[in-house]
């Protein structure tokens, strides 16, 4: 499987090592056998038709900064719709920082992988929050296949439970706390007192938060979240302009204090119950929805099954790239099958 990888931070370079780790084990137990022929970062892109030495790139990447600086298999000029465009493979791998306002680059991206007949594997949750049906829709019309689990719980398997365990049943409602970060703040305000700014600055200095936390604080990654759970899991058409979003910036030590005395903790919740929002809610201290620290937790209401919650940390390089593995070997067995859904 021959594979172009766009963007290669933490989850890229995470991938990389687990196709080094697991390299004997995959081929054995799956027959799958990835060849990366083209790795690219905003200093360019390495190519070999013949499959990358990962460990070679994985050294100049952190050496020069650049996966273009191979003296052999280095272009500094070419781009990632360049390398798209131009290299034959079958799948395509967005892995690039997300863009909440424009979606870009993994907008065009995507779309130029969906119409050069690449099937698309995209951790980068911009280009779904902001377009999910258009690339679904795409995606059939060009008969290729995207898949996108990483974008969800990290490596927690909260769209595989969802889509693949209540299959058959009906999801009537979905609760869940999406973001490690605002999870992480509140509890740390609930249980050491401390304020707001305290609690961003604490996750800040543990690498939870970015230098600039509006995306998670303010729900928009939460949000980014409930666009692709209600349209993948409940075959909802909206976008994150169709979700009500309230952060967690104006929530206080009182507010945490009066729901404590009711034995209730305040979180930040994503709920598709009628309208989709984000939202801090008051919940009870014993809903297995109610998770401390960086965790995140979902619950699945369905008309049969009942109430059912998954857990687990919410991100994390080599937990992303997990679910980017778990993503890669659902469409080899898609293929394997010709089934193209
Ligand atoms: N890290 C996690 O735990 C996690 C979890 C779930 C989802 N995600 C998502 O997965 C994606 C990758 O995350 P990450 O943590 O690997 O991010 P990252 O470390 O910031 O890496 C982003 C990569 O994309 C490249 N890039 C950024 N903008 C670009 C542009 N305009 N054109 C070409 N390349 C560009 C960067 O190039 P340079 O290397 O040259 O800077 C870098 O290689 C993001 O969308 C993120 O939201 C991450």
């Amino acid at each position: 499987m021959r594979i172009i990888l766009i963007g290669y931070g933490v989850v890229g370079q995470s991938l990389t090592d687990i196709f080094l780790q697991r390299k004997i084990e995959n081929l054995r137990n799956y027959g799958f056998n990835p060849k990366v022929v083209a790795i690219t970062d905003r200093g360019g892109a390495a190519i070999n038709i013949k499959g990358l030495d990962l460990k070679r790139i994985q050294s100049i990447k952190k050496r020069e900064g650049t996966v273009a600086a191979d003296s052999v298999f280095g272009h500094r000029q070419m781009s990632g719709q360049d390398i798209i465009q131009s290299i034959e493979a079958e799948i395509m791998i967005e892995a690039t920082s997300t863009n909440i306002t424009t979606g870009e680059p993994g907008i065009s991206n995507i779309k130029t992988a969906f119409n050069t007949g690449k099937h698309v594997v995209t951790t980068n949750k911009g280009p779904l929050a902001l377009s999910f049906p258009t690339l679904i829709e795409l995606a059939e019309h060009n008969k290729v296949l995207l898949r996108f689990s990483g974008t969800v719980g990290g490596g927690t398997p909260i769209l595989e439970f969802a889509k693949k365990c209540l299959e058959g049943d009906r999801i009537k409602e979905i609760h869940g706390i999406l973001n490690g970060t605002t999870n992480y703040i509140l509890t740390e305000m609930a249980e050491k007192k401390v304020t707001f700014e305290k609690a961003l600055e604490s996750a800040q200095k543990l690498g939870y938060a970015e230098t600039n936390p509006a995306m998670d604080i303010d729900g928009l990654d939460s949000a980014a979240k409930v666009v692709i759970i209600g349209n993948w899991i409940m075959n909802k058409k909206f976008t994150l302009k169709d979700v009500d979003i309230i952060g967690i910036r104006d929530i206080t030590l009182n507010a945490l204090e009066i729901a404590s005395k009711k034995g209730k903790r305040i979180k930040l919740i994503g709920s598709i119950d009628g309208k989709p929002t984000v939202a801090p809610k008051e919940i009870e201290r014993n809903d297995p929805l109610c998770v401390n620290g960086v965790l995140n937790a979902v619950t699945f209401v369905s008309e049969y099954a009942g109430r059912e919650t998954i857990i687990g940390r919410g991100a994390g390089g080599i937990e992303t790239a997990s679910a980017v593995l778990r993503d890669l070997l659902d469409i080899k067995h898609h293929l394997a099958n010709k089934i193209l859904s």
